[in-house]
């Protein structure tokens, strides 16, 4: 906990180490109420700078300091300066050894942070400043070392000791035993892992494209040896397409990844020793559903994928966190839509980025995919970072083409391997490889907001000319008032009356080139002019999603609907879908507040009607055509927002889709469950998109009240052999079914899965996050269920999270008890874990997008966290940005 404000950290104040660390030898003493750290640090003045020998200061925290030797001497309390924060001496010569033995307490860190336990297992999270709660240290990314890791423990508790490298030695003494661990590749702190306990394992091998062997390793606790093999066939995915589209080999002889029920994010990508939340590994049919099989290959994938991005190439400093971040999700979701559908997972990215990352840049928290300045960098693994940054990498490899993108790509990690860099560095890679300048495209990792780009038309039949005008603008965001016109990507067709898209040919070209293009609009205001266009043409814009911004084009609805129907472009298929379903949410949200009679517009039905009859389409993307957008989407959308309003609105527009097409889903639930019935489960795209539209139109049909529907919907729960189909029953049931028939379905449930904890988060988030049964009162319900605890972020976010960011009709109760419960919880979990209780926050943080009643009541919750004494900087700096 902080004593004093947390201190703001500049871009503009980074000066490079005044000494670095050649070589890192650490003993770890591990011990059920503490444990020892000795670190033997091999130093030197940093050889680029001069040869004076400023002080040197090393970072630790939360360790009681057991003894400190220079060169071998024992140090005396007068020989250094130590502080809450970090220990200060003097060296004498350029070259020296500091020794270092902290003593810790890893069974009461609850930060899960630094080292700590997760059940009876030891393990360890750096990333972005832990390792400071290990040991003194120049704990920042641009201090690269070669670690040895030696680790002794009980051997009865702590059969399995794993640390980073190649293990190179091992032995026992008595009841303990220890192994030695030797990480050749030179790295940062952030990157150091250690593991402890009774594991057991599933091995593979891989052979790389240099026929060199690699062991690959997968450790979680003996229940948990049967959900192993997705996760391993996903890594030797993985391993293969890294490979064969980027030229990337692994380069150790082993690589591990160890599952932990206890962690902050989703997975961490510590060099040779991956750890994860077992939420991101632990995958079989029985107990997990098709989203969590397609996170764990995607998770998978990131974490493997950073081995390059990220590790042999890393950060000279956090603000160029996006570097690898925004990079690698670029890469996985790449990987993704090769193994899976490619326009389903750009549809899935697109809706998650418009509704969170939008959010967060209209917000107090809006930054750069390059921050200026943060408190603490804990903060800033935003959406911003990892998904805008992708989009960002995304619009490089659309403006430099496939092929320039990946010479790019070679000479980044050519040029750059063992090194810790910057954004400016990637681009400047790109630029070199490919010749084409990249200055003005920087602007969009400095310039934070979502840019707007408002299109006009005009059609000239006799000279056959079509003109699109394009203006960009972008809103003010905080300490950024005056923005700077960007590169946008453009990727366009224009569509005739057939539905075809016709040439495309500029005024001072000589020949019509393609039907489909890449137009990179650069200036505030800029004009298309195209030739020899016979008819008025439907532009389809932003095809692919091939820029971050919000397009405005004034279609009507009619157009929409023919761009439904005859999009060349499934992507832009399903956005004109979307386009007219949220104009229509709009319009019935201002009915229902002016209380009149609500009417919706039967072009919606009609759109939907053809969707269904259009045999090309594939299934995933029916069931993506028939999710209409969010709540959440949905308020973003609108000024001073009804959440209430809008939540009634989204459920009155869904239950006419639902009784428009109550034949046509009962029918196709049937013909598509006979189907899952007689297959067995099978974790790919096509049985993805099938148990998706079969959900879908179990979904719909359930909304008609129909006790038909309820009876095949109970069977599907009952009887499923997997959990895709079982949970969707489930949350439909929870949601459909009175109170009491809906208990006894949960209590069959938590029953039936007591044991597993991961399928008893989804348990807990079925009923957090359903309008029907989430209210207060059983939310303090699940809260006081013996398998809920504040100190597993899996259950907070299943509880917590899922009633705050998906329960939108009771968080935003008028009476304002949901945000006074938020706000009990963030106080409750920041004396627990800083981390978790400010990302919990986060829905308080967009107080200002509310009608003035909730704006009230939320802003007094804030206040009240800000009063409390002892707030974490987490916490401090979130609540504090949120106010100003
Ligand atoms: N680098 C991790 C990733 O792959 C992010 C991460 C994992 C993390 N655990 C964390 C960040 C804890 C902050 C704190 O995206
Ligand atoms: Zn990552």
């Amino acid at each position: 906990m902080r004593t004093d404000q947390p201190k703001t950290i500049r871009l503009s104040d980074y000066q490079a180490p005044d000494y670095l660390i050649k070589e890192t030898h650490l003993t770890f003493d591990l011990h059920e109420d503490y444990a020892l750290v000795h670190a033997q640090l091999i130093m030197q003045r940093n050889p680029e700078l001069d040869a004076q020998l400023p002080v040197l200061t090393l970072v630790g925290q939360e360790l009681v300091l057991e003894r400190i030797a220079l060169n071998d001497q024992e140090l005396t309390a007068n020989d250094y300066q130590l502080t809450e924060t970090d220990i200060s001496l003097q060296p004498t010569t350029a070259e020296f050894t500091i020794d270092s033995t902290v003593r810790i307490e890893p069974q009461n860190n609850t930060a899960l942070e630094g080292l700590y336990k997760s059940g009876k297992m030891f393990c360890t999270q750096c990333e972005a400043e832990g390792f400071r709660k290990i040991t003194y240290y120049l704990d920042r990314p641009d201090v690269m070392s070669r670690f040895t890791t030696t680790i002794t423990a009980e051997q009865q508790g702590y059969p399995v000791l794993l640390s980073n490298g190649n293990l190179v030695a091992s032995g026992e003494e008595g009841e303990r035993h220890w192994t030695t661990w030797q990480d050749p590749f030179p790295k940062p702190a952030y990157l150091f892992a250690l593991v402890a306990g009774d594991l057991w394992c599933v091995e593979d091998k891989f052979t790389t494209m240099s026929q060199r062997e690699v062991t690959l390793r997968i450790f979680v606790e003996p229940e948990n040896i049967d959900k192993c093999q997705h996760a391993m066939n996903s890594l030797k995915k993985s391993m293969r397409w890294d490979e064969q589209v980027y030229g990337r080999e692994y380069d150790l002889d082993i690589f591990m990844i160890v599952a932990v029920n206890d962690f902050n994010m989703g997975a961490m990508e510590n060099k040779g020793l991956n750890i994860f939340n077992s939420s991101c590994v632990l995958a079989k049919a029985q107990t997990a559903t098709d989203t969590a099989f397609q996170r764990v290959e995607g998770v998978v994938a990131h974490e493997y994928f950073h081995n390059w991005s990220g590790n042999r190439v890393t950060c000279r400093d956090w603000f160029q966190l996006s570097l690898k971040e925004g990079f690698t999700v670029f890469r996985d979701s790449e990987f993704s839509a090769d193994m899976n559908s490619r326009p389903v997972k750009r549809m899935e990215d697109v809706a998650f980025l418009r509704t969170h990352q939008y959010a967060e840049d209209a917000g107090p928290m809006a930054h750069p995919v390059r921050p200026a300045e943060y408190m603490e960098i804990s903060n800033f693994y935003t959406v911003t970072i990892y998904e805008k940054g992708a989009e960002v990498v995304r619009m490089i490899h659309t403006l430099l083409g496939a092929e320039n993108f990946r010479k790019g790509s070679d000479l980044y990690f050519q040029r750059h391997d063992g090194q810790a860099v910057t954004c400016d560095d990637f681009v400047a890679a790109m630029q070199d490889a490919s010749g084409i300048d990249l200055t003005q495209f920087k602007r969009w990792y400095s310039q934070a907001g979502t840019p707007r780009l408002q299109v006009t038309d005009e059609y000239d039949a006799a000279s056959q000319t079509y003109k699109l005008h394009f203006e960009q603008s972008c809103p003010a965001t905080p300490n950024q008032t005056e923005k700077q016109p960007l590169v946008i990507p453009v990727k366009m067709g224009l569509v005739g009356g057939c539905g075809l898209d016709m040439p495309i040919q500029l005024a001072d070209e000589v020949n019509a080139q393609g039907t489909e293009r890449v137009f990179a609009i650069t200036q505030a205001e800029q004009t298309l002019t195209f030739s020899n266009v016979p008819q008025q043409p439907i532009p389809s814009l932003l095809r692919g999603y091939s820029a971050p911004v919000i397009l405005q084009y004034n279609y009507s609805r009619d157009q929409l609907m023919f761009l439904m129907a005859n999009d060349n472009d499934s992507f832009n298929r399903w956005e004109a879908g979307q386009q007219l379903a949220l104009a229509v949410l709009k319009e019935v949200t201002e009915q229902i507040i002016n209380n009149q009679e609500v009417q919706i517009d039967g072009r919606l039905i009609k759109a939907l009607s053809a969707v269904l009859a259009d045999s090309r389409l594939d299934q995933a993307v029916v069931a993506q055509m028939f999710t209409l957008p969010s709540e959440a989407y949905v308020i973003e959308q609108i000024p001073e927002a009804d959440a209430g309003a809008i939540c009634k609105a989204c459920d009155l527009v869904r239950k006419h889709i639902a009784t428009s097409f109550y034949e046509e889903f009962h029918e196709l639930y049937l013909e598509l469950s006979t189907i899952s019935a007689q297959t067995p489960y099978i974790a790919e795209a096509e049985h993805f998109a099938r148990r998706s539209l079969q959900n879908i139109a179990l979904k719909y049909a359930m909304l008609t009240g129909s006790e038909d529907m309820e009876d095949l919907c109970l069977q599907q729960f009952e009887t499923a052999d997997n959990m895709t189909e079982r949970l969707a029953a489930l949350s439909y049931l929870v949601n459909g079914l009175s109170r009491a028939k809906s208990d006894a379905v949960l209590a069959s449930f938590s029953k039936e899965f007591a044991h597993d904890s991961l399928v008893m988060d989804l348990w807990f988030s079925v009923q957090a996050s359903s309008p029907k049964a989430g209210d207060l009162e059983h939310l303090r319900a699940l809260m006081a269920h013996d398998l809920f605890s504040l100190k597993n972020p899996n259950k907070v976010r299943a509880v917590i999270g899922a009633f705050a960011n998906q329960n939108l009709l009771h968080f935003h109760d008028d009476n304002g008890s949901g945000y006074a419960f938020l706000a009990d919880q963030v106080i409750a979990l920041d004396s627990l874990n800083p981390q978790i209780a400010a990302r919990m926050l986060t829905p308080l943080t967009r107080w200002r997008r509310f009608k003035p009643h909730s704006q009230a009541l939320m802003r007094a919750q804030l206040e009240r966290i800000k009063a409390k004494a002892q707030l974490s900087a987490d916490v401090f700096e979130v609540i504090s940005k949120t106010l100003a």
